[in-house]
C-alpha cells in the first residue's frame, strides 16, 4: 500500500439515502480493488453519469463501471433475481464486462416475488398516516424471512437444496392464505410461475458469479488488495438507529460492515460519511427541517429531487447538523463528503439546524422515537448565500467566500473534515482533498 492510501474505506450516507455515494464510490473506485454492498438490495439506488451516458443502478455497485474494479455483492444484500439480470444485461449492452468482475455470496438471500407482494400489499393496508413509504422492492419482507429462518432462501440453496423448488412453493401457499387476508389473493407476485422464474433466473443466470465472497475478500485483503464499502440507504435509515419505525431493514452504517460483508471491523481504516448540504427524505417519517414551502419546492427544483428507485419527489429541507452529527458520531465519520453545493447556488441566505427545541427544551441529539421527534422544531442559523456559479471550481479554496464559511459550519458543527466537495453531477465537478486527491489521481479511471 502506498503511504498516501487511504486504506479500506467505507462509504455510508449520512442521512435517510440518496445522498450522492454512488458518485462518490465510483470516483474513489478508481483507487480499490474491489467494491462491495453489504446491506439492503434493490431499494438503493445510484445514478452516476460518466459524460453524457446516465447509469441507473440497483443491485450492482457503483464500482462494476471501473475497469479492473471487482464488484461483491455481500451476504447482508437480499438480491432480487430479474432485477440484477437486467442490471447486468444493461451493462453488457454498453460493452462494460461485468462476467469477469462480479462476485456474489452465497450467503445472500433471495427476494422472491412474493417479497414484493406483501411490501406493497401491507402498506397499501396502513394508509396515508402509518405507512412507511417503502420503495416497494420486497426488502422488509425478505428480510423477515431471513430472520425468521425456516422461509429464507439463499443462494446457497438454489445451488445445492435438491428439492428447493418444492419448499419455494409451499412457502408461497402459506403466503397466499396470509396475503389474501390483506386483499392480495390475486396479486401477480403470488403466482406460481413467477416465483419458480425467479429461482430458475437464480440458479441458470446468476449461479455463474456466487462464491463465498467472506474468503475471496479476505484473501484479496491479504494480497494487499484494497477494499472499499459502499453502504446503501442512510444513517437514519438504519434498523437500530434510524428514524424507526420509518426505515429501512439493514444496518446502513460501517457496523453493517462486519455482519453483512463478512469482513471483521478492525479491517476498516477510513470511514467517509456522505451528505449533501441540504436534506431530502423519500418515504415517510419525521422530517425536523422539512420545508413544506416554495423553498422546499425550490431545492427540489434545483436539485433535480426525484427518486432513483421509484420516481418520487423527494421531500427537501435545510443541513440538518443535529441529525448529521448524530450520524457521524454512530458510524465514527473520518471524513465528510458533502455532495450538491452548486444546488444551493443562488440562495440570499441558506439555514442549518443547529438544536432542535423540544417541548420548550433544546436538544443537541435526535430523540429515538418519532413520537418526541415529530414534536421537534429546528433551532435554524441563517448563513449567507453565494451567487455565483460553483460548478466550474477547480479548488475548495476558489469557492465563493460565502460557501466556504457555509462549509467550515458543517465541519464545525460535526466536528468531521469535509475532503471531499461536489459541485455538479459530473466526475470532474468533484473537489478532493487529501487522502483522495493523490490516490484518485494514481488510480485514474479507463472508463
Ligand atoms: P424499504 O427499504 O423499501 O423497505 O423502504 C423503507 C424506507 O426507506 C422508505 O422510507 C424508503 O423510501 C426509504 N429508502 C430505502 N432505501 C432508500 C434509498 O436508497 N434512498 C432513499 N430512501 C430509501
Amino acid at each position: 500500500m502506498t503511504k498516501t492510501h487511504p486504506g479500506h474505506c467505507c462509504v455510508f450516507g449520512l442521512m435517510w439515502g440518496d445522498e450522492g455515494k454512488g458518485k462518490v464510490v465510483d470516483l474513489l473506485a478508481g483507487a480499490y480493488d474491489c467494491v462491495v454492498r453489504y446491506n439492503g438490495g434493490a431499494n438503493a439506488g445510484h445514478t452516476v453519469w460518466i459524460g453524457p451516458e446516465k447509469f441507473a443502478l440497483h443491485l450492482l455497485p457503483a464500482g462494476i463501471l471501473r475497469t479492473g474494479v471487482v464488484a461483491v455483492i455481500g451476504p447482508g444484500v437480499v438480491v432480487d433475481p430479474p432485477t440484477l439480470r437486467s442490471e447486468i444485461a444493461a451493462l453488457q449492452a454498453r460493452g462494460i464486462a461485468v462476467a469477469e468482475h462480479l462476485r456474489l455470496s452465497n450467503r445472500a438471500h433471495l427476494v422472491m416475488p412474493y417479497h414484493k407482494a406483501e411490501d406493497r400489499l401491507s402498506e397499501a393496508r396502513m394508509g396515508d398516516e402509518r405507512k412507511i413509504g417503502t420503495t416497494t422492492r420486497g426488502i422488509g419482507p425478505c428480510y423477515a424471512d431471513k430472520a425468521r429462518r425456516s422461509t429464507g432462501v439463499r443462494f446457497d440453496d438454489v445451488l445445492h437444496e435438491p428439492n428447493l423448488e418444492d419448499r419455494v412453493l409451499r412457502i408461497l401457499e402459506d403466503r397466499r392464505s396470509a396475503l389474501a387476508a390483506l386483499g392480495g389473493a390475486d396479486d401477480p407476485g403470488l403466482d406460481r410461475a413467477e416465483v419458480l422464474a425467479s429461482v430458475r433466473i437464480a440458479r441458470d443466470e446468476l449461479s455463474q458469479y456466487v462464491c463465498d465472497t467472506t474468503r475471496y475478500l479476505f484473501d484479496a485483503a491479504r494480497q494487499g488488495r484494497r477494499l472499499l464499502f459502499e453502504g446503501a440507504n442512510g444513517m437514519l435509515l438504519d434498523l437500530d438507529h434510524g428514524t424507526y419505525p420509518f426505515v429501512t431493514s439493514s444496518s446502513t452504517g460501517p457496523g453493517g460492515i462486519a455482519g453483512g460483508a463478512g469482513v471483521p471491523p478492525t479491517m476498516l481504516r477510513r470511514t467517509l460519511g456522505v451528505t449533501k448540504a441540504y436534506s431530502t427524505r423519500v418515504g415517510g417519517g419525521p422530517f425536523v427541517t422539512e420545508l413544506a414551502d416554495e423553498t422546499g419546492d425550490r431545492i427540489r427544483k434545483q436539485g433535480n429531487e426525484y427518486g432513483t428507485t421509484t420516481g418520487r419527489p423527494r421531500r427537501c429541507g435545510w443541513f440538518d447538523a443535529v441529525a448529521c452529527g448524530y450520524s457521524a458520531r454512530l458510524g465514527g465519520a473520518t471524513d465528510l463528503a458533502i455532495m450538491h453545493v452548486d444546488t444551493l447556488a443562488g440562495f440570499e441566505r441558506v439555514g442549518m439546524c443547529v438544536a432542535y427545541e423540544c417541548r420548550g427544551r433544546k436538544i443537541e441529539d435526535p430523540p429515538a422515537g418519532v413520537a418526541e421527534l415529530s414534536r421537534c422544531r429546528p433551532v435554524i442559523e441563517y448563513l449567507p448565500g453565494w451567487g455565483e456559479e460553483v460548478r466550474s471550481a477547480a479548488s475548495r479554496e476558489s469557492l465563493p467566500d460565502q460557501a466556504q464559511r457555509y462549509i467550515e459550519a458543517i465541519e464545525r458543527r460535526t466536528g468531521v473534515a469535509a475532503t471531499i466537495l461536489s459541485v455538479g453531477p459530473e466526475r470532474s465537478q468533484t473537489l478532493l482533498s487529501e487522502p483522495w486527491r493523490s490516490c484518485v489521481a494514481a488510480g485514474e479511471p479507463t472508463s
